[in-house]
């Protein structure tokens, strides 16, 4: 599975409104405060943080398979002030892989991590896996038609002379499924009480330096392939074609339309 040279303390900067969708997904949970619980694609590890002060009796592991997050999720969390938080290297693709995982955890959690996964019944076993009998899981990751007017604006840069020749062999890098696709997938792990929705979500970013820092920071599988030299002028290019399309706000916000998977089910008692 690939993983993208993430630059983690950019990133720290840059994703307040994953932290807010996150706050709002984990009001979901309904924890009581005893729970273990597992993150998965947990980047800088303030989420898990959030988390894990919410879990005072119970534990949090947050795992990635970016080792620029894990390096900064470890050094901003260190065990003599976070004894219940831990972090570790790993690709979702490989939970079910991992012995010391199994049937260890009451809850699964992701936020804003899986779409960057395409194919997920490797996922979706691994939590069924890690998962204790009676545990659930909570998604949410990018859906389909997730940031549509900015895929369409790259598609047309990548289609362009200029752009053209860093993007051979490039495919369409993000899982953003549907509804029916997580529904077979769950009910092929065995998953009960299931419910999968599309949501529309409004991602406010503070003008186009805000716009340029969540493109710079998340859109990886497209700026990578630029030479460094030219990345920056990559990225302006795409922030002014979307503010051309999409103008800023009277407040002089960028708005994004983002769809969102969001994803509940439990795990049997009994197979
Ligand atoms: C946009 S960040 C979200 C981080 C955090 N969950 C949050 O809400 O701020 C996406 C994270 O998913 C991680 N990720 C992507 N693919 C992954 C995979 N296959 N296994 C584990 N982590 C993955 C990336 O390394 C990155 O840290």
């Amino acid at each position: 599975m690939q993983s993208y040279r993430w630059d983690s303390e950019d990133y720290e900067r840059h994703s307040r409104s994953q932290q807010l969708w996150a706050t709002e997904l984990i009001a979901k949970l309904s924890l009581v405060g005893t729970e273990t619980l597992l993150d998965i694609g947990c980047g800088d590890g303030k989420v898990t943080a959030e988390i894990a002060r919410i879990l005072d009796r119970g534990s949090v592991t947050g795992i990635d398979n970016s080792p620029s997050m894990i390096e900064l999720a470890q050094k901003r969390h260190p065990a003599h002030g976070f004894a219940n938080l831990s972090f570790s290297l790993l690709d979702a693709v490989d939970l079910a892989g991992e012995p010391s995982l199994a049937s260890r955890f009451d809850v699964v959690f992701s936020n804003a991590a899986l779409h960057w996964v395409k194919d997920h019944r490797p996922v979706v076993d691994g939590i069924a896996s890690a998962l204790a009998p009676g545990g659930k899981l909570l998604l949410q990751m990018g859906g389909r038609g997730n940031g549509r007017v900015v895929v369409e604006i790259l598609d047309e840069l990548l289609a362009s002379d200029r752009f053209t020749p860093y993007f051979e062999d490039f495919t369409f890098p993000y899982g953003f499924l549907g509804v029916e696709d997580y529904e077979a997938l769950l009910a092929g792990a065995g998953f009960v009480d299931r419910r999968v929705e599309l949501i529309d979500k409004d991602m406010v970013h503070d003008g186009k330096e805000g716009l340029s820092g969540w493109i710079r920071t998340t859109w990886l599988p497209y700026t990578q392939r630029i030479p460094e030299a030219q990345r920056d002028a990559f990225i302006d290019l795409v922030a002014s074609a979307y503010l051309r399309r999409v103008p800023l706000d009277a407040e002089g916000r960028a708005h994004v339309a983002m769809v969102r998977l969001e994803v509940e089910a439990k795990k049997q008692y009994h197979a």
